[in-house]
């Protein structure tokens, strides 16, 4: 083999390993590059009636998720609400005595020491290697998620994959010591094994 040839050929090796490796990324970016977003749930306590009555009229209260403000910092947007206008509503509207109620479950849902919900998190996509056998999930479980409350709440909740992300990343933000890294293993078994039936 002549030496130019040679090195044609090792062009062309160079090449395909070059595009091995950059097809893949490439597919897992466009397949997968939808952002999760916050899942707040409705409070069940007194707040629930406030945010009701002037929260809800003109967007959903996910977005409560993306922020960690101390009390001022919550009023500040209840007050900048008031003066806000959608095509829906003209403002919100807050008695003061309700305004404190609905800032005592902000503060302590969405306080300055509670992570807020990541803006920018993509999900990764799985490898083969992540996906967790039930052992391997459980020790995650005892180890991260017990430290508050007791996991009967994670083998009564059912929730879709989306749901489970939402929740996980929540938890994060309230202080679970759960790496970035296992979040995508553990919302894949959640929802495989504490799944919802498809909607038909
Ligand atoms: C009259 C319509 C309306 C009502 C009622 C309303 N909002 Fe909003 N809200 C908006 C609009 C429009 C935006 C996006 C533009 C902006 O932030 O000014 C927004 C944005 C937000 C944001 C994102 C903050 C930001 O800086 O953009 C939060 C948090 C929020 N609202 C909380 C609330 C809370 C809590 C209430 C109840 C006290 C409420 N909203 C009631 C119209 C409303
Ligand atoms: C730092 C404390 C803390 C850790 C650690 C924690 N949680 Fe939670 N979790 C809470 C609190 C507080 C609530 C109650 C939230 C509420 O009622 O709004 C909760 C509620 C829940 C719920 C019930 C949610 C609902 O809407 O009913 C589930 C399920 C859950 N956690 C799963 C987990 C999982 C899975 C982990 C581990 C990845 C975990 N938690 C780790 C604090 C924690």
């Amino acid at each position: 083999m002549g030496f130019q040839l040679r090195q044609a050929m090792l062009c062309l090796a160079l090449l395909a390993v070059i595009c091995l490796a950059v097809v893949p990324a490439a597919a897992q970016f466009t397949s997968n590059s939808r952002m999760a977003r916050p899942d707040v749930t409705l409070p069940l306590g007194p707040a629930r009636g406030v945010i009701l009555s002037s929260c809800t009229a003109c967007h959903g209260i996910d977005e409560y998720g993306y922020y960690a403000l101390d009390r001022q910092g919550w009023d500040e947007i209840i007050e900048r609400m008031k003066t806000t206008s959608s095509g829906l509503a003209q403002g919100a509207v807050i008695a003061d005595a309700d305004k404190a109620i609905l800032l005592d479950w902000l503060v302590e849902q969405f306080g300055p020491e509670s992570t807020p919900f990541p803006r920018e998190y993509v999900p990764r996509v799985l490898t083969e290697a992540d996906y967790l056998i039930d052992e391997g999930a459980e020790a995650i479980l005892a180890g991260t998620c017990e430290a508050c409350h007791s996991l009967d709440r994670v083998q009564e909740a059912r929730a879709n994959e989306e749901q489970w992300r939402a929740l996980v990343l929540a938890m994060i933000g309230r202080g679970a010591a759960l790496p970035l890294s296992d979040v995508e293993p553990l919302v894949e078994w959640l929802a495989r094994t504490r799944g919802t039936n498809p909607a038909n």
